[in-house]
């Protein structure tokens, strides 16, 4: 029994520390391969650092470019490591290149796949994650879920097999997380009291590949009479520079991409979360604080249901009121499970790991073209 998790970008990592402590508790061996799609030390390293996941075995060093370049460049330098490790499973999370790419790698090798946050979809195929998850779900073998809803529309596209419903990584590790953790340090770094300050983010390609929604957003957010913390993403810097972003008695401060428990002690005690973040969405509606998220769309429909996240997109108006609505007076559904999903995970894998029957034998035409050991180690490289 061997895990192979392949993981590249900041919610990866996060999700990927809780599996990892599973799997050492179990004692299942796991193999991390990090792709490098995220490489900065406030997308990567950090979260190593912060959050006791173990060094990646093989670092592949992929690092930005085009979408095509990028999952192509993952998928050449995954392949040798996967042949060459042969797992008992590949394991991916959510919907990025590194997602996608490890996924088409395991499935031409017949590795056996499994896909974690599986059955979301935005009904939107203009977003590059949209065919990510659809390309996933559609070759792994074995298919996490959240919840129902989402098994339901798994089953309406024809997939039926492999499919666990298993509650949510992220919600269990912001839940692991927001008891320990103690705001005062980072309240007062930012100058702000708890409730009296909003906070945001913004990644999306939508948002930041087209300067006036960008320029929207930021108009929307200086609308708002509270200071609004912006963590800034690496994708986002030069527009907010181009916004002179924090400058001139400005209400919104920006910071650089903050460490996780820095990031969820200011979620739980802001007033209000703007976002287009998929895991933000989560956070805010487990730690009871009204979203605003900045898309058309959410593939977290649930946050929606109750109130305490409400679509604003990028209308300047829609912002700025949604900011500053009230709480809601419902308490939102029990939606993404009950803090097993790791365990409720592992248990899947270690047994029907167990049961299967391995063709390994596309991983030796590998072998057949003299991929060998020596050749894997120019290919990957460690940070
Ligand atoms: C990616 C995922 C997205 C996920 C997000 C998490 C895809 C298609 N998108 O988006 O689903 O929500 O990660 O944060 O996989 N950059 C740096 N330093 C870094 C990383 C990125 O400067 O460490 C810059 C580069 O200019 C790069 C750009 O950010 O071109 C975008 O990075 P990329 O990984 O392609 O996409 P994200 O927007 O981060
Ligand atoms: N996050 C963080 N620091 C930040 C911004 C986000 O630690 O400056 C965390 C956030 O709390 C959540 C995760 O990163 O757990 C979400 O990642 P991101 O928004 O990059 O990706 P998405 O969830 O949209 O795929």
């Amino acid at each position: 029994m061997k895990i192979l998790s392949v993981v590249g970008a900041r919610p990866q990592f996060i999700k990927a520390a809780l599996m990892s402590a599973e799997f050492e508790k179990r004692g299942l061996p796991e193999i991390l391969v990090h792709t490098g799609q995220h490489y900065d030390y406030q997308m990567s390293q950090v979260f190593f650092d912060q959050m006791s996941l173990p060094a990646p075995k093989f670092y592949l060093g992929v690092g930005s470019g085009t979408h095509a370049f990028q999952t192509a460049e993952i998928m050449e330098r995954l392949e040798p490591v996967v042949a060459a490790e042969r797992p008992t499973w590949v394991l991916i999370y959510g919907d990025t290149n590194t997602t996608l790419a490890a996924a088409l790698v395991a499935s031409k090798l017949k590795i056996p796949l499994a896909h974690i946050e599986a059955g979301l979809r935005s009904f939107n195929k203009a977003m590059p994650e949209e065919i990510n998850r659809i390309v996933a779900d559609h070759i792994a073998d074995a298919l996490f879920v959240p919840n129902k809803r989402a098994a339901d529309q798994l089953r309406s596209e024809g997939i039926t097999k492999g499919v666990h419903i298993v509650g949510d990584l992220m919600v269990d590790s912001v839940m692991q997380l927001v008891e320990r953790t103690d705001p005062s340090e980072v309240l007062s770094r930012f100058r702000v009291r708890a409730k009296e300050y909003a906070l945001a983010t913004v990644h999306r390609a939508s948002n930041t590949d087209d300067p006036t929604a960008f320029a929207r957003i930021v108009e929307g957010l200086r609308r708002i009479s509270l200071p609004v913390i912006f963590p800034i993403h690496p994708r986002s810097l030069q527009l907010a520079k181009g916004q002179s972003l924090g400058q001139n008695g400005d209400n919104v401060i920006v910071s650089e991409p903050l460490p996780y428990a820095d990031m969820i002690a200011l979620e739980r005690h802001a007033r209000v979360i703007l976002t287009d973040s998929g895991g933000v969405q989560k956070e805010a509606l487990v730690l009871r604080v009204p979203c605003v998220t900045l898309r058309d769309e959410t593939e977290w429909p649930e946050t929606l249901e109750d109130g305490w996240n409400a679509l604003a997109g990028t209308n300047v108006n829609s912002i700025e009121m949604l900011a500053q609505r009230d709480y809601p007076n419902t308490e939102p559904g029990d939606y993404y499970g009950n803090g097993s999903a790791a365990a409720n995970i592992a248990s899947v894998l270690s047994s029907s790991g167990h049961e299967r029957e391995l063709d390994y034998s596309n991983s030796r035409k590998m072998e057949d073209r003299q991929v060998t050991r020596r050749e894997l180690s120019s290919i990957v490289r460690r940070p």
